[in-house]
């Protein structure tokens, strides 16, 4: 038996038209006007759009960072990104300090088992050995075609550029892409060092560390690689002026260059935000920094001028107010014992947060909560306000990541042959978001009270229901790995 969806408005990268949607054995098998099949269960879409599910191709889930672990897992990441209309991710496999990129996917497989929407990863490359250079073609027969790599958090995970260069050099001549988080972490470290020993220590002062000048700087050199080596490009999570000028200069020189932002920095501002009072700004501490409603303009923009690509979320979710139970007298008796293995004795203590970087903002994990709300707030700030059209929407957030990740027409359209993953979205219906009712597991919300108008009513993966209204109908280990293909196209 399959499913009917009836009457609803398709809405397509390209399209908007009415149609029944017919879905048989996890795929989309015909799509027109009057289908009936009898014995198939109907799925009423009056009054609704019909969209491919979110596809968000920058996520950090259970991810090893600032002293403590990104708080949403395989799980509860999931549930949270299903209901907010998103059935396909990719996260960052990093590479172990000494190990090699398959020690990586070995780390990302077992945290995947709990997967309840489907997912793959980009092989994050912390350590260019000779052997490692060697591994990378490798990667294609798992079905990995994109590495990422730091240009900042040195001594964490920032690269040299030569490391940057070789990899791209491998990447081109083996159809794959290069991802950049680019930020100068070498000036990064001497403002910063410079700022603490002026005693500024507060969440803002983190802004002060990461100017856009040095995001612009670092973009700019990507892109400059990227046009001598002829390797693919796709800066992550851009947020400002500097780096779109240097996105546009690439292009204009048919560089193959692409980038994209995150759904937070059109929204969250240096001024109200991160410069909030007290150590409430910790809240919207994240790298590159958020910026001032002059850079969102520019966003947007470059969203309708196709200078950007792709919208995703970064979500990297950490507590507000974390570390707390009685995890310190517990490990004190318990010789060898940490907060990891307390928390699993007790799922009601909270892992360390943002509070790490109380009186040094240095030390505040860096990452927002994220994977839930981006396709709320983007219709809402984008479609709503007439700034992008339901297509565009559609193309930024589904089949653009398809696209160039390797993954259309599977995933990120509504096609016959492709996955029937769909979301019913009820352009209509209005929610508050806040932490009161997120599926994320974090104390705060980004967007706390923002009252958005169009959200997803139902969320299908591969034709089985996961979300109806409030109810939660997805299965642990339901989740699959996409195996994607390399020599995607530049877009
Ligand atoms: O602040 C951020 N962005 N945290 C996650 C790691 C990264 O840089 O993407
Ligand atoms: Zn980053
Ligand atoms: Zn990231």
């Amino acid at each position: 038996m399959g499913t009917l969806f009836r009457n609803g408005t398709v809405v397509t990268a390209s399209d908007m038209f009415e149609a029944d949607v017919l879905v048989e054995d996890g795929v989309i098998t015909q799509i027109g006007k009057g289908i009936s099949r009898r014995g198939h269960e109907v799925v009423n879409c009056r009054g609704k759009y019909l969209m491919p599910g979110g596809i968000d191709v920058h996520t950090h889930l259970d991810l090893p960072f600032g002293g403590t672990y990104s708080n949403d897992d395989f799980d509860v990441g999931h549930k949270a990104a299903a209901f907010g209309g998103t059935t396909t991710h990719i996260d960052f496999a990093m590479q172990p300090k000494g190990g090699t990129l398959h020690d990586a996917l070995n780390i990302w497989r077992e945290k995947s088992k709990p997967a309840q929407i489907d997912y793959s990863y980009h092989v994050g490359l912390t350590d260019l050995r000779d052997d490692v250079m060697d591994e990378i073609p490798s990667l294609l027969d798992e079905g990995i075609t994109s590495l990422k790599l730091f240009m900042a958090y040195k001594n964490v995970f920032q690269v040299d550029d030569k490391t940057l260069y070789r990899a791209m050099m491998q990447a081109a001549a083996n159809g794959m892409l290069v991802m950049v988080h680019a930020e100068n972490g070498d000036v990064e470290e001497q403002l910063r060092t410079q700022l603490l020993a002026e005693g500024k220590t507060d969440p803002v002062w983190h802004y002060s560390s990461r100017p856009p000048e040095i995001e612009g700087e670092a973009t700019n050199r990507a892109v400059v690689m990227s046009g001598m080596t002829g390797c693919p490009l796709y800066v992550v999570h851009v947020t400002c002026e500097q780096s779109i000028a240097a996105l546009r200069r690439g292009r204009a020189l048919g560089y193959p260059v692409m980038g994209e932002s995150c759904v937070q920095y059109f929204h969250i501002t240096r001024d109200k935000h991160l410069g909030a009072k007290g150590f409430e700004g910790a809240k919207y501490v994240c790298s590159p920094p958020v910026r001032n409603p002059e850079h969102h303009a520019v966003l947007w923009q470059a969203i309708k001028d196709g200078t950007l690509q792709v919208v995703s979320t970064d979500h990297c979710d950490f507590w507000y107010e974390g570390g707390v139970g009685p995890w310190k007298e517990w490990a004190e008796k318990h010789n060898g014992g940490n907060w990891i293995e307390y928390e699993k004795q007790d799922p009601s203590y909270r892992r360390p947060g943002k509070e790490l970087g109380k009186g040094n903002f240095s030390k505040i994990p860096n990452g927002l909560p994220a994977i839930e709300d981006r396709l709320m707030v983007m219709w809402h700030l984008g479609v709503n306000s007439g700034k992008i059209s339901p297509q565009r929407f559609v193309e930024i957030n589904c089949t653009n990541p398809a696209k160039i990740f390797g993954m259309y027409p599977k995933k990120g359209a509504i096609v016959v042959g492709g996955d029937a993953d769909l979301i019913v979205w009820d352009p209509k219906k209005t929610h508050t978001l806040s932490a009161e009712t997120q599926h994320m597991k974090c104390d705060y919300s980004l967007f706390e009270g923002m009252k958005v108008r169009g959200m997803p009513v139902q969320v299908y993966l591969r034709g089985r229901k996961l979300v109806d209204g409030d109810q939660w109908f997805g299965t642990n280990g339901g989740g699959q790995f996409v195996h994607r293909k390399p020599n995607a196209p530049v877009l």
